[in-house]
């Protein structure tokens, strides 16, 4: 179930992906995205360690999962990319839901996790920065928030910032590898993603043991506001999820 901190509207972004997807046509086989940067670039905030077994082992455990998962139902012929995939778990045969829900999950959330890091420092644009004033009276208090819902978030998953159809902001929270495009599936509006933050201890657990709270106050020094920025324009303009 998404835990939103604050009342949310239904979002029609997500029909609009689901409407997008072109349907059963031929089976993917997904890949795993290389990272954009070397294995040490995000040191001394996250170590390369880290960053090697969460990409090379973790991640591509969910990518292989999800083949797994899709050829072992032959009748269900899908032509589109992860987030159509997973922003329409209604049409996955019940069969293979769950695996789909999961690692379809897991590959998504990683690739977005990864592309909203950087080790160069970047601002947010005015756009953002004024939504993230108006949402929670800046930056800082954005980066409050979100560093809180990292802590509450009750074993794995993941804290996120989304846009609602007004553009305004949001700090929500998923389990798993739940995300906010799931839509129904996980209790949610529909909203957008624009940042998110692993919790998993893979994520953090090789440097900061049990510190979760270290490594989501560490881990602004790394966000990608640049990104995050073209990331909150996406979603306000154009009503679309960007990795
Ligand atoms: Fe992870």
């Amino acid at each position: 179930m998404l835990s939103i901190l604050a009342t949310a509207a239904a979002f029609p972004a997500l029909r609009a992906v689901s409407a997008q997807t072109p349907k059963k046509e031929k089976t993917m086989q997904y890949t795993l995205t290389p990272l954009d940067y070397g294995r040490k670039a995000l040191e001394p905030w996250i170590d390369a360690e880290t960053v090697g077994y969460h990409h090379d082992k973790h991640q591509a455990a969910y990518v292989a999962n999800l083949n797994a998962a899709l050829d072992s139902e032959p009748s269900f012929k899908y032509d589109g990319d992860v987030c159509g995939l997973i922003s329409d778990l209604e049409s996955v045969p019940e069969k293979i839901r769950t695996a789909v829900r999961n690692n379809g999950g897991g590959v998504w959330n990683h690739e977005f996790y990864w592309k909203g890091l950087s080790p160069k420092k970047s601002e947010p644009s005015a756009a953002l920065e004024n939504a993230a004033k108006k949402s929670f009276g800046g930056v800082d208090g954005l980066k409050k928030l979100m560093s809180e819902a990292s802590v509450k978030q009750f074993g794995s998953g993941w804290a996120w910032l989304i846009v609602n159809p007004d553009g305004s902001l949001k700090i929500a929270s998923t389990p798993n590898q739940d995300n906010p495009l799931m839509g129904a599936y996980v209790g949610a509006c529909g909203c957008i993603p624009i940042l998110t933050i692993d919790v998993w201890e893979h994520a953090y657990y090789l440097k900061y043991k049990n510190l979760r709270a270290e490594y989501a106050k560490n881990i602004w020094n790394l966000v990608d506001w640049k990104r995050v920025s073209e990331r909150y324009e996406s979603a306000v303009d154009a009503k679309k999820p960007l990795v």
